[in-house]
């Protein structure tokens, strides 16, 4: 008979403890170690007990047979998914619940219902007059997408199984699902991790694409998305706040394409729709005559994409000023802060100072340095910056300005948007666009167009 024995796993990274301790060594999160049963049956045996089959070594030329991508014909995601779906490819979308995963998927596999393709959709957490309304919502109606509402592994598989099997399967979610021979509650790592599993192998096997939803968990009980990330070929990250109609789907991690690759969508009563230029979008209520606001020309994967860059200093009473960010790292922030005061004296660190990168986007290039100190400057000095200008460099610690790729992305965009001036690191090969390129070798330069008479 199978002997359990307890063990422990985080809900967060998947990390396994044998005893309980309230802090994840590996994710360095609380309070989410919970205990998962674990089936030992007797001593391991060794793998020398019985022969395996021999497998088919082939060399890296050799061709094998290989179907072609499928486009789903929603760009956005199919520049996410670098290219379209790879057929028998997984998938995980992760995000906070309610930020839009089955409508996209639901919008996705409708739209590939309708050019033909065979899809299935098994809901595991909505019953199937909630799917049918949304879809119906969604101008879907009609689609020929089959629907099924089913938690049991078991039955899923068995149902996938028969016949010939469909070109794209969406699970939503990952966490509602159970396998009956595993003991755990459906949720639990093991339950999450051994489900993904069997799905991933299905997918090889038949050549389906699975797409695994996952929700991005608070709480210790329920495993994150993080717990299947390895496993799978494709991560991609729903982000945005719901304060915001605006929603990115972000590729984290690809086997088959780019990672940093975004889609971005804008969520309606008619569920979502693409946003083609997103520069456009974050910057619609830009005002460049208030201080404290700058323009970033940023690369998000292969497209540059613009966006404001918010700031607010003020002078602060407090032994420990308060730093409050959206959008950007705040380690990245407590740099440039510490640069500006190191090397050209601003004095802010008894300032309070919030950030905010406009529209809901989350900045992770260090090009955008220069554009958050413009901003910083800008608010402290109480000036706005030069009209039409887009700020753009990664600043050193020793003050800096270092040069970043694709310049010429970046400056074609801003030209295109209406940008007639950039403050920038000086590049390595000119490039000729309509933009008045203001060049600047170290910080100190940057300050000085705020404050021509020096820091008092
Ligand atoms: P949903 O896709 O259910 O989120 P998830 O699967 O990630 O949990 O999205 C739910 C939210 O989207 C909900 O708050 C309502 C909103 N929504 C719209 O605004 N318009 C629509 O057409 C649909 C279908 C949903
Ligand atoms: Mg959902």
């Amino acid at each position: 008979m199978a002997k359990t024995q307890k063990m422990y796993a985080c809900a967060e990274c998947g990390a396994s403890y044998r005893k309980w301790q309230g802090k994840c060594d590996d994710c360095d999160q609380w309070n989410t170690i919970v205990e998962e049963k674990a089936a030992v049956s007797g001593a391991p045996k060794g793998l020398s007990a019985k022969k395996g089959q021999r497998i088919d070594l082939v060399s890296l030329d050799e061709p094998v047979a290989q179907a072609p991508r499928i486009l789903v014909g929603i760009d956005e995601l199919d520049r996410a998914l670098g290219g379209g779906l790879v057929p028998g490819s997984a998938i995980l979308i992760g995000g906070d619940p309610g930020i839009g995963k089955s409508t996209v998927l639901l919008q996705a596999m409708g739209a590939l219902a309708l050019k033909g393709e065979d899809c299935v959709y098994i809901s595991g957490e909505e019953a199937t007059a909630q799917v049918q309304m949304r879809a119906k919502r969604l101008g879907l109606a009609n689609a020929p997408l089959k629907l099924g509402c089913e938690t049991s592994l078991r039955n899923i598989l068995s149902t996938l199984d028969e016949g010939k099997p469909p070109k794209a399967v969406v699970i939503d979610s990952i966490q509602t699902l159970f396998a009956d021979h595993v003991e755990s509650a459906p949720g639990t790592v093991s339950q999450v991790r051994v489900c993904a599993h069997e799905l991933i192998s299905y997918a090889k096997r038949r050549g389906t694409v699975v797409i695994l939803v996952g929700h991005v968990t608070k709480d210790g009980q329920i495993a994150g998305p993080r717990v299947l990330e390895h496993m799978v070929d494709t991560v991609l990250y729903f982000e945005g706040d719901r304060g915001h109609q605006f929603r990115i789907l972000r590729a984290v991690k690809n086997r088959f394409g780019g990672t940093d690759e975004i889609g971005v969508f804008e969520m309606t009563g008619s569920g979502l729709n693409q946003v083609t230029n997103p520069s456009a979008l974050f910057l619609a209520d830009h005002n460049a005559r208030e201080p404290g606001s700058a323009v970033f020309a940023g690369i998000e994967g292969s497209r540059p994409v613009l966006v404001e860059i918010q700031a607010l200093v003020a002078r602060s009473s407090a032994a420990n000023p308060r730093r409050a960010v959206v959008g950007w790292d705040s380690g990245r922030l407590a740099m440039v802060l510490a640069v500006l005061d190191a090397r050209a004296g601003l004095g802010l660190a008894g300032c309070d100072v919030y950030l905010n990168v406009a529209g809901g986007l989350k900045v992770s290039e260090p090009a955008a340095d220069m554009a958050v100190a413009a901003a910083l400057i800008s608010s402290l000095s109480q000036i706005p910056l030069p009209e039409e200008t887009v700020v753009f460099g990664e600043i050193s610690l020793s003050g800096d300005v270092r040069s970043v790729s694709q310049t010429e992305a970046r400056l074609k965009e801003s030209a295109k948007l209406g940008f007639t001036r950039a403050m920038m690191p000086k590049a390595k090969k000119t490039v000729s666009t309509a933009i008045e390129e203001n060049c600047l070798a170290r910080v100190t330069d940057l300050v000085a167009h705020f404050f021509p008479d020096g820091v008092e």
